[in-house]
């Protein structure tokens, strides 16, 4: 006999879990061999967020100075009825979700469009996603949420392969598609690549896209560093906090003994590169050791750690990056104070393949 799930009850989100905790120390094991034995040294920027990390980035969105995530989200807020209609997606993916905060306006207004069927927050951090989606399988009844816990420039085909051993079946769709796709990349995320790791991570995006599907794109853009480089090194302290979590998740993760407190933060504008850099530098002379790899890391006095890029964009540079990778755009939208972009694209038909 069927059952039928009483109507106000929300469903469970479901889970597919493709970068284990355990998995973690393995990954950031490889990542921290290479970027500090390298010179300069450097650092991938996905292992700031474990749950203090996750946390402490929650509190720069709410700093006066941080103003890209006021600025998106009076986008969305405008918009989210236009994206909606536009995107026509009962599919809508969210790559880095966080806390899917300012999602909800556009989840709101798929919801209350009635075409919302489905959706699949993606991001490295577990606890915060689990959290992120539980909260939001109670705002929308009815649809499910489908969480994938992993790296986006590793696993993007968990949106189009079936989970190995699913948590809890994912439901009659394996392939997290209901209806046509909306993915969301916002927060200025896609700026925390160069210019080539965002290439590859839009052309692998794009290509398990299907013709009509969409991506609404968070880019922050140019401005005089008066306004960005407070952004990025608060007087309260909270990014300069957020920047060294990542030497309290190495100590952690992989025995080692930085001290965290005798590196400072550092936010640079590289006007050519066109980017905020973010670095750790050693105060004094540091030796380093990282037990479960064997390795000692010597630091010079004013020796940095590259730890983040966060790139701001200029007009109609979007476009040709959306472009270059078979996006089309449909339309582009900026606050009032012209501070942040939202950039809704679609796959483009392929070019055809010239006869012989
Ligand atoms: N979208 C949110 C959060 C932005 S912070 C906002 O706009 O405020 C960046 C988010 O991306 C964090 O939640 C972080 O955990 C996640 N993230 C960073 N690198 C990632 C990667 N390689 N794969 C998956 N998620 C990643
Ligand atoms: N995506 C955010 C941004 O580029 C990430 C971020 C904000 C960040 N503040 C930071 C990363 C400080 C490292 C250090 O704006």
């Amino acid at each position: 006999m069927a059952v039928r799930r009483a109507p106000h009850l929300p469903d469970a989100p479901t889970f597919d879990v493709r970068l284990a905790a355990t998995d973690i120390a393995e990954a950031l094991a490889d990542d921290v061999r290479r970027g500090l034995a390298a010179s300069p040294k450097s650092l991938p920027p996905k292992w700031f967020y474990d749950e203090r990390g996750s946390r402490l980035f929650d509190a720069i969105t709410r700093l006066p100075e941080y103003y890209p995530t006021e600025a998106e989200r009076s986008i969305l807020l405008e918009r989210a009825g236009e994206i909606i209609a536009a995107a026509g997606a009962g599919t809508v993916v969210e790559l880095g979700s966080g806390t899917s905060d300012k999602t909800r306006a556009v989840l709101d207004a798929g919801y209350a469009a009635g075409t919302l069927r489905r959706f699949v927050p993606f991001d490295v951090s577990e606890t915060t996603l689990r959290d992120a989606a539980r909260q939001l399988g109670q705002r929308y009844p009815g649809v499910h949420i489908h969480g994938v816990v992993g790296d986006f420039e590793r696993h993007l085909d968990a949106l189009h392969q079936p989970a190995a051993r699913p948590e809890r079946s994912a439901g009659a769709d394996p392939l997290q598609r209901d209806g046509r796709r909306l993915v969301l990349f916002l927060g200025g995320t896609i700026g925390n690549f160069t210019p080539q790791g965002r290439r590859r991570l839009l052309a692998d995006l794009c290509g398990g896209l299907e013709e009509g599907d969409t991506l609404l794109l968070g880019t922050d853009l140019v401005k005089p560093k008066e306004r960005l480089i407070p952004a990025y090194d608060d007087p309260a302290g909270v990014t300069a906090e957020f920047n060294r979590n990542v030497l309290h998740v190495i100590n952690r993760e992989l025995d080692a003994d930085f001290a965290p407190e005798r590196f400072s933060h550092e936010a640079r504008w590289n006007e050519d590169a066109a980017w905020v850099e973010m670095h750790l530098v050693a105060r004094g002379a540091e030796q380093v050791r990282i037990g479960k790899l064997g390795m000692e890391v010597g630091f010079a006095p004013g020796e940095s750690i590259h730890t983040e890029i966060s790139a701001k964009f200029r007009p109609g540079q979007v476009e040709r990056e959306l472009a270059a990778v078979g996006m089309a755009v449909r339309c582009q939208w900026t606050d009032g104070d012209g501070l942040f972009a939202v950039t809704l694209a679609a796959k483009t038909a392929p070019a055809p393949t010239p006869a012989r």
